[in-house]
């Protein structure tokens, strides 16, 4: 795993906006996989202004979220459908029809769920996979326990999670639907690059197992060591329980310096 910290939030942006401004421009097609939650923000920002001032084109891209509750209506404020349109689909010139998000109803999830990986496949698969991270480990909404192999399905969501989640739902964890549609493990693992992303010290445990761990289903994020091309972009705090920083700025001081003596 490529590990990339940085000192700020903001600076984690740049860099994370900046793998995705290079892969687009040479592959204007490309297939994003896409998350949602606090961290992501600002990288949806970030590329909203690429496109509104150097003119970054999404208009053949592709996306495919990895997540969505189920028991909300697709319109509820804080569906995941909201929050994309909300936080990028409204300011770049996608098209619609290209923006793939899990249903957010129980009937017929598992036909669904099928067709959902049928259309990854169609699309070429995932370039890019974006992923955050929860504090107990999770990727998409596998929650610990979840089989490294997974494929898209209806999942349960774990306490920890809920209490994550229920500010968006009036503050009680009661009023935070109980399940939701996910990519796999196995789904995210086929992605050609996974980008994680991870800010702030409430996820240095999670980073730290995930990076230097064993490899767990317990912490499913400690899967990617297996992935041959994920990078990790993640700030001081992020990094904070990690015993090699030395070691992964070094890496990256020398890649930037190798790469700017090409140019
Ligand atoms: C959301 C998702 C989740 C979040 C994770 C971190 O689509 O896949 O795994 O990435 O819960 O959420 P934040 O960024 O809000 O801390």
């Amino acid at each position: 795993m490529e590990i990339i910290i940085q000192p700020t939030y903001a600076k984690l942006v740049a860099v994370s906006a900046q793998i995705i401004r290079d892969a687009l421009l040479k592959k204007p097609n490309l297939v994003l996989g896409l998350a949602t939650g606090s961290t992501p923000i600002g990288l949806y920002e970030a590329l909203a202004r690429m496109h509104k001032i150097d003119g970054l084109d999404f208009s053949k891209v592709t996306t495919f979220n990895l997540d969505e509750y189920v028991g909300i209506p697709s319109s509820h404020p804080y569906s995941y459908h909201t929050f994309m349109e909300t936080h990028f689909f409204s300011a770049v010139n996608i098209s619609p029809e290209n923006c793939h998000i899990p249903q957010s109803i129980v009937v017929g999830h598992e036909e669904f769920c099928e067709k959902y990986e049928a259309a990854i496949v169609n699309a070429g698969g995932i370039d890019i996979q974006v992923l955050g991270v929860g504090k107990d480990g999770h990727i998409g909404f596998n929650e610990p326990s979840s089989s490294l192999g997974s494929r898209t399905r209806l999942k349960t969501l774990t306490q920890s999670t809920l209490e994550a989640n229920a500010p968006h739902f009036g503050g009680t964890v009661d009023a935070v639907p109980k399940m939701a549609i996910t990519m796999g493990v196995g789904t995210i693992m086929e992605a050609k690059q996974c980008l994680l992303l991870a800010s702030g010290e409430s996820k240095a445990e999670a980073i730290a197992h995930a990076v230097e761990g064993s490899i767990t289903a317990e912490v499913p994020a400690s899967v990617l060591q297996m992935h041959p091309r994920t990078i990790a972009v993640i700030d001081e705090g992020a990094a904070s329980q990690l015993k090699r920083v030395d070691y992964y700025k070094q890496v990256y001081a020398n890649k930037q310096k190798l790469l700017s003596q090409e140019h």
